[in-house]
């Protein structure tokens, strides 16, 4: 089985044990509104990849294997909290959003002194643990590291000012900007790691006198260049893991590159997309080998897919299982379902919560089942409703048979034994069994459970009546 992870941890397992010498902390600034998202949800609840932003920073995060993650909430605090039930972080309230420096000050004091504390931001998504992890050994001997990119459209961003032996000696953010600066194209990505001691001694300097009346996080660079301490700077590789979301337009923009990586990590795997493009994964998806993937597909995880599955086009598949051989036509939704080796499903099926089928089961064109089992080699090929349903091996279901599981006011079980043949268009009323090789008439009303090897007819007689005519017009009909 192979799984591609929604924030590919790069391999850091080498640099782990380097940077073990200092103990690793890490504070995730979440606490900011997001006003230029312009929505009700905090912006770190907004979802990339079916999850929310703060969860891919928390699980990059957690691979460095830090002593403690210290997270900074406030505005809905509690909102976002709660997304996060029985997480393993310190959540640390900062009342008032006085800016990214009053977020850091805020949760130094709950910091070991002597560690390393790595500060990392909650609206950016998609940055990868072995940048961080460099990042952090660079902050190592009492300095200070700092992760920038060069963009090519820095709107918004800080920006890094180098001395003439460039040196970086200090951010500049965008509203604080001369012309001069807005110039430079080399950015503040936002991540810093620096000796804990010594950041609290920076941030504590920090003032809001600036275009924002905020306490800029980023001022700690000058304060410690003016100290003569050494900043060591990063350049980020590929700028799309350090892109902030602060607006739709980007979140829309991020998820776009999510979606490419996961793709392209799932064709490395072995996996045939039929276009990249038009494919969409949330969550965790585990695929087997030799598996398609057909144009328009949407997963969405926990997902596990056997050898040889394909998908085809149209297709919604959420929280299930498909197993070795599966094959799913175009345009089904299935969802929390068992899909058993070799069973054919579709097209135009829906498997809702609870559907269990076994191996060889065929589900054809507009047939819905529900919390119903199918076993080996069972068939539903067309325009039927299953629910409530325990079905046996080898059952023929025929076109349009429904099964009445509901009263008005309970839900009923149905029960077919194995062999039994339920002829097209019939009802099988709830509660009721079908004994095993049963046969029940096409266009029966079944109410009363048939035994074994008989035969059910629950239909009204056929008259043919002679010499029958068919109405006529008359010259009053009309009028
Ligand atoms: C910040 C940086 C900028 C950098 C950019 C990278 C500062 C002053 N500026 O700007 O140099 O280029 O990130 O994306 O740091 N937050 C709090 N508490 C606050 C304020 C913010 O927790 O009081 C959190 C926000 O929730 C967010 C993060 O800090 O997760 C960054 O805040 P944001 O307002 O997005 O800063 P930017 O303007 O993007
Ligand atoms: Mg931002």
């Amino acid at each position: 089985m192979t799984g591609a992870d929604p924030a590919p941890v790069d391999d850091i397992v080498s640099r782990m044990s380097h940077t073990a010498r200092t103990p690793l902390e890490v504070v995730v600034l979440a606490a900011g509104k997001g006003k230029r998202m312009r929505s009700d949800t905090p912006k770190v609840l907004h979802e990339l990849g079916g999850e929310p932003l703060l969860a891919h920073v928390l699980k990059t995060v957690k691979a460095l294997q830090p002593e403690a993650i210290h997270v900074l909430v406030g505005h809905e605090a509690e909102q976002v909290r709660g997304r996060f039930p029985g997480e393993d972080v310190r959540w640390v309230v900062q009342e008032q959003q006085l800016g990214t420096g009053h977020a850091v000050r805020t949760a130094l004091p709950g910091t070991r002194s002597g560690s390393v504390v790595l500060v990392v931001y909650g609206d950016i998504p998609l940055i990868g643990a072995g940048e961080l992890s460099e990042l952090v050994d660079r902050a190592r001997s009492n300095k200070i590291a700092l992760l920038t990119a060069d963009f090519s459209d820095p709107q918004g961003y800080g920006r890094i000012v180098r001395d003439d032996s460039k040196r970086v000696v200090g951010i500049v953010e965008q509203k604080d900007a001369g012309p001069e600066q807005l110039a430079i194209c080399e950015v503040n990505t936002g991540f810093i790691a620096a000796d804990r001691d010594r950041l609290a001694s920076w941030v504590d300097q920090i003032s809001d006198e600036n275009a924002q009346s905020e306490l800029y996080l980023t001022d700690v660079v000058a304060i410690a260049a003016r100290e003569g301490i050494e900043i060591a700077d990063l350049k980020a590789v590929d700028p799309e893991t350090v892109t902030g979301v602060n607006s739709r337009v980007e979140l829309a923009h991020l998820e776009g590159c999510y979606r490419a990586r996961r793709a392209a990590a799932f064709m490395e795997q072995g996996v045939t997309l039929i276009d990249p493009l038009r494919f969409d994964v949330h969550g965790q998806v585990r695929f087997g080998r030799d598996c398609t993937v057909d144009v328009n597909v949407v997963l969405e995880g926990p997902l596990e897919i056997g050898d040889g599955v394909s998908i085809g086009p149209c297709t919604i598949v959420r929280r299930s299982t498909l197993r070795n051989g599966a094959c799913i036509r175009s345009h089904c939704v299935i969802e929390e379902a068992e899909v058993g080796a070799g069973a054919i499903v579709g097209p135009f099926a829906r498997l809702r919560p609870g559907t269990r089928l076994a191996e060889n089961v065929h589900i054809g064109n507009f047939v819905e089942v529900k919390n119903s089992s199918l076993d080996k080699g069972s068939k539903a090929n067309h325009l039927s409703y299953v629910g409530d349903s325990k079905v046996g091996r080898g059952v023929n279901i025929g076109a349009g048979v429904i099964t009445c599981n509901y009263d008005g006011a309970c839900k009923h079980s149905t029960e077919i034994d194995d062999g039994a043949f339920i002829g097209s268009n019939s009802q099988l009323v709830a509660p009721v069994k079908v004994g095993r090789g049963a046969n029940v008439g096409a266009g029966s009303t079944i109410t009363k459970d048939v035994p074994p090897e008989t035969l059910a007819l629950g239909r009204a007689r056929q008259k043919n009546i002679k010499r029958w005519k068919r109405p006529r017009k008359t010259q009053d009909d009309g009028k």
